[in-house]
């Protein structure tokens, strides 16, 4: 396994430790309706969904040492997930900041940390996602656009739902 890369962000620290991922705090996340493209799963699916990509986890730190006290590990407040064989191609999605720690910056950070990151790649072939047409978020931070299908590239992307999607195509 690889050694994990991290960044701070006092109290915020990003990491692509798996040790640090919270398959719980994650599943919870996937309750909210602002995760338009996910729902809650079992835990163990979460856990292994989790193991076998590359996750950048978004944690607060805790304050003081008394706050460390009986707690196992920072917070786990956002996430990032790269589906990817790590050399030439990579998904984006699962990407959140709970509500509570939105528009301070971090999502932009989760973004351009993940961004370092992956541009390194000398064999990366494509990023891709899929998001709402509306969302400049990952065209403003990643650098991403639409594909244009057929037109331009004379190629075009192809999808098929599965049994867990819920959106309807
Ligand atoms: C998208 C998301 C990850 C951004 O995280 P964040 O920590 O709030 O991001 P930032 O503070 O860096 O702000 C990024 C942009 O979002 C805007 N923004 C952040 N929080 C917002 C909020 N609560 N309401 C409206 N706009 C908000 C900011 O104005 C900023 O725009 P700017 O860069 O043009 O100034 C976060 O809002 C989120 O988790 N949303 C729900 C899940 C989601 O939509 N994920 C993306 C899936 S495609």
């Amino acid at each position: 396994m690889s050694t994990p890369t991290e960044w701070y962000r006092d109290p915020y620290l990003i990491s692509t430790s798996s040790s640090l991922l919270q398959p719980a705090a994650v599943n919870e996340a996937f309750k909210s309706d602002s995760l338009y493209w996910a729902k809650p799963i079992g835990e163990s699916l979460v856990k292994k969904m989790l193991e076998k990509s590359l996750c950048f986890g978004l944690y607060e730190l805790p304050s003081s040492t008394s706050s460390i006290a009986g707690k196992s590990g920072p917070r786990q407040i956002g996430l990032a997930r790269l589906i990817t064989d790590e050399v030439s191609f990579a998904y984006l999605t699962d990407v959140y900041v709970l509500d509570e720690f939105q528009g301070k910056g971090l999502g932009t950070w989760l973004i351009e940390c993940l961004e370092a990151h992956v541009m390194k790649w000398p064999e990366l072939r494509r990023i891709m996602l899929l998001t709402d047409h509306t969302n400049k978020f990952y065209e403003d931070k990643l650098g991403v656009k639409p594909f244009p299908q057929g037109v331009k590239s004379g190629m075009s992307i192809f999808s098929r739902i599965g049994l867990g999607s819920v959106l309807s195509d």
